[in-house]
């Protein structure tokens, strides 16, 4: 078992947005459980163009994190062809600076992860979603449900994710609200519970009455200056609606409440953590209009960190020995500096800066001497740590996405599974001279979850699987920039890699050799059966029936 030392003598990442300070994140006085109390974990998903990023920023704004608009930059590839490899650059670099976002917020202490808006980047977003505790999802009004959404939303049902939705583009003219809660519903396959409710919409939007504190938001001004003004009402006959709003619109408002109670279900918390109701907010991000509502909710019913399920049982946050996982992994964009930084989500007890962690996968001791959390665009050294914060750690090879750090114990976390890609090239090495390189650059980009790597049984061929045809471009110029290894892809037309076992070993031998041809390795040893068609993968199940073919390598 080895001891390792990481952080003195690397080089730190020359992010321009990064000052370096040393600074604790802890609140003087604080108790361990008031600490964890208070941390509120989430991301925000979107379809491209829904407005994620605007809502990050004025939620930094309002966090008082960033002081100037425009702080926070659009992670995605706008207009990037797959080979414009400066727009590639610029995202992966852009995608660092904004992986967390951290900031205090009343006494609480907001943790925002980014989620890549490239669908291409879907299995960084599924693995980031494994990290948080809940999500706000943004839905522009003019759109409805778009596609993302709706693979978004799958993944955080299948971990009863809670979600609060934020309908926004209000200033839009967008769809009749009852219409689009009703579209929600359908094809997301969730409960909705509006808290707020608009005034029109477009340009005729007047605002949004608030069911809960039974107040009046009111939109003013144009796109340049928004000003957001709340007044107080007795109740909803008020006089003052029809005055500041108009009586048409005043008289629709009392219509649209009297129906509200009887078509959706109130709000039970309880429900909403299981992730079975989704309250949701009306607003315009851009115009920073409703953000004050949906963070002031947010803050109150959004879960703490959660406890977690290992390999060896749930690991509650309380528990007072520290453990995390891995759940990113980023190359240092300087070809010179080989280290990278490995983004871990505390789950239990405290970590500490210069303190031995056990790598379980690896049964290595690491400490780490800059361990460091990211305020805003600050990135600081900390001393400590807490369950539902997540760190950076400089690395040099050691972690792999999903390796589990703990203080000792012997478990691993779950829930960060590989899923089967879409698309599937092998592998061919262009310069015989580099071979090491280029096994170093698979192994190490594969490591960082860029790509899928299965090796074939009867030929020992490399196959790569990636979610969207972006991959192979950055692999490909990546291997080239950083490891001097020349790589060119042929396609293999797959339709799915499925992870395969069975209780029985003869009948799992029996299976592998019959279909020796279409058995690969993934990098854990795994076996995985290469189907090259929907059909040829039925015959395999009808055939072998006691093998069982699994979507992911968990099962
Ligand atoms: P994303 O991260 O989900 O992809 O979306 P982003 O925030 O970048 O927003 C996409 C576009 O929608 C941006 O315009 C943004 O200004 C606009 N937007 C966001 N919220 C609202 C809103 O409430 N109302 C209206 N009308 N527009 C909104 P863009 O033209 O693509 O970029 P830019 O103008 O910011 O350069």
């Amino acid at each position: 078992m080895g001891f390792i030392d990481i952080g003195a003598g690397f080089s730190l990442f020359n992010y321009q947005l990064y000052f370096f300070i040393f600074a604790p994140i802890l609140h003087p006085g604080m108790t361990f459980l008031e600490e964890i109390k208070r941390r509120r974990t989430f991301a925000i998903i979107a379809h491209p163009d829904a407005g994620k990023t605007t809502l990050t920023e004025k939620l930094l704004l309002f966090g008082g994190a960033i002081q100037t608009a425009g702080a926070v930059k659009s992670n995605k590839i706008k207009k990037a062809t797959t080979s414009d490899f400066m727009e590639i650059e610029k995202q992966r670099g852009i995608s660092v600076s904004t992986s967390v976002m951290a900031f205090d917020y009343r006494n609480y202490k907001v943790n925002i992860l980014d989620t890549p808006g490239h669908e291409d980047f879907a299995e960084d977003t599924y693995r980031t979603l494994s990290a948080v505790d809940s999500v706000i999802m943004v839905i522009d009004c003019v759109k409805g449900v778009e596609p993302q959404t709706r693979k978004l939303l799958e993944v955080c049902r299948m971990r009863n994710t809670p979600v609060i939705v934020f309908i926004n583009k209000m200033d839009r003219e967008g769809q009749n609200p009852f219409d689009l809660l009703d579209e929600i519903e359908k094809e997301l396959k969730i409960k909705v519970r509006p808290l707020t409710w608009p005034i029109g919409i477009g340009k005729s939007f007047k605002g949004v009455y608030n069911l809960t504190a039974k107040s009046l938001n009111l939109f003013q001004g144009d796109s340049k200056t928004t000003v957001e003004e709340t007044l107080t009402i007795n109740d909803i006959n008020d006089k003052q609606i029809d005055q500041r709003v108009g009586v048409d619109f005043a008289a629709q408002l009392r219509e649209d409440v009297d129906l509200i109670d009887g078509v959706y279900d109130t709000l039970n918390t309880q429900k909403y953590l299981d992730g079975q109701i989704s309250p949701v907010f009306f607003g315009s991000a851009v115009n920073n209009f409703g953000i004050h509502e949906l963070l002031d909710c947010f803050v109150e019913i959004a879960p703490g960190p959660k406890e977690r399920d290992t390999d060896k049982g749930l690991v509650k946050p309380d528990d007072k020995k520290f453990s995390g996982f891995i759940f990113k992994i980023h190359a240092n964009l300087d070809p010179k500096h080989r280290d990278r930084i490995a983004f871990l989500r505390i789950c239990s007890g405290t970590f500490e800066r210069n303190k031995y962690y056990h790598h379980v996968r690896d049964n290595k001791e690491l400490r780490f001497s800059n361990p460091t959390a990211f305020m805003a665009q600050q990135k600081s050294v900390i001393d400590e740590a807490y369950p539902g914060d997540v760190i950076g750690l400089y690395d040099a090879g050691n972690f792999k996405i999903g390796d589990t750090l703990t203080e000792g114990n012997d478990f691993q976390f779950k829930g960060i599974p590989s899923f089967s890609p879409e698309l599937f090239r092998y592998v061919n090495n262009m310069d015989p001279m580099k071979t090491k390189q280029l096994q170093k650059g698979l192994e190490q980009l594969t490591d960082e979850g860029v790509a899928q790597l299965f090796t074939r049984k009867v030929d020992g061929r490399k196959v790569i699987g990636t979610v969207g045809a972006l991959q192979f471009e950055v692999i490909q110029h990546r291997l080239k920039a950083e490891y001097n290894a020349s790589a060119s892809f042929d396609q293999v037309s797959l339709y799915k890699a499925l992870w395969i076992s069975c209780d029985d070993r003869k009948k799992m031998e029996a299976f592998m050799q019959d279909r020796s041809a279409h058995i690969a390795l993934d990098k854990e040893n795994r076996p995985v059966f290469l189907a090259e068609s929907a059909w040829l993968l039925q015959m395999a199940q009808e055939k072998f029936p006691e093998i069982q073919f699994h979507l992911k390598s968990e099962f």
